[in-house]
């Protein structure tokens, strides 16, 4: 495969992002004291390091699940087209759905995940996104967790990918192209 050579400036550290993630992990505990029936819904493949670090310090009695949906390739840009790769092991009928997103960037994979597991009619779902692209959004969304706004900028890192690299990274960084030496 040739790849157009980039090189992947820090935007968030691996220091910022365990705060952040500690903090949204007690928010949540908060938010879901009363239940014993949350099951946190991991979108695959970019949210798999977060999923880790967040669930390790949520303060409940919690089960894990996931989801793959499929809007990208191994391209930039979205495809506007969203399709199940991997459907959830379990039900989630009459339980408490926390989805966790790597990134809300224009909405649609998210808009469309909700909408399908909104039929397998849960008793609430929420969301808690790691990173927020507000100026690329085209279809609503409501997610109540986000970890970070960031700019329209492609990152990779803390398990986001670009073209399947760079998942192993700490902390996340934005793609940047350089100029060829020959
Ligand atoms: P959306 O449907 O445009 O909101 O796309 C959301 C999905 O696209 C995310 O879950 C990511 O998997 C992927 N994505 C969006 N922005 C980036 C990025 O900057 N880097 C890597 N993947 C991204
Ligand atoms: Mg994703």
């Amino acid at each position: 495969m040739s790849q157009k050579p980039y090189v992947v400036d820090e935007l968030i550290s691996a220091k910022a992002i365990a705060a952040r993630v500690e903090a949204l992990a007690k928010e949540i505990s908060n938010h879901y004291r009363d239940t014993d029936k949350l099951v946190v819904v991991g979108l695959l493949r970019g949210s798999f390091i977060f999923i880790a670090d967040l669930v390790r310090e949520i303060d409940l009695p919690v089960e894990v699940d996931f989801l793959e949906a499929s809007s990208y390739g191994d391209a930039m840009e979205s495809s506007r087209e969203v399709r199940i790769l991997k459907d959830l092991r379990g039900e989630i009928g009459g339980r408490d759905v926390l989805v966790v997103e790597d990134i809300i960037d224009t909405g649609h994979t998210l808009k469309h995940v909700l909408e399908i597991l909104e039929t397998r009619h849960p008793r609430r779902m929420e969301v808690c996104a790691l990173l927020n692209k507000p100026a690329r959004r085209e279809a609503e969304v409501r997610a109540k967790w986000i970890g970070f706004d960031i700019p329209d900028e492609f990152v990779v890192g803390y398990g986001i990918d670009y073209a399947q690299r760079n998942r192993n990274l700490g902390y996340i960084g934005k793609v940047r192209f350089v100029e060829e030496n020959n």
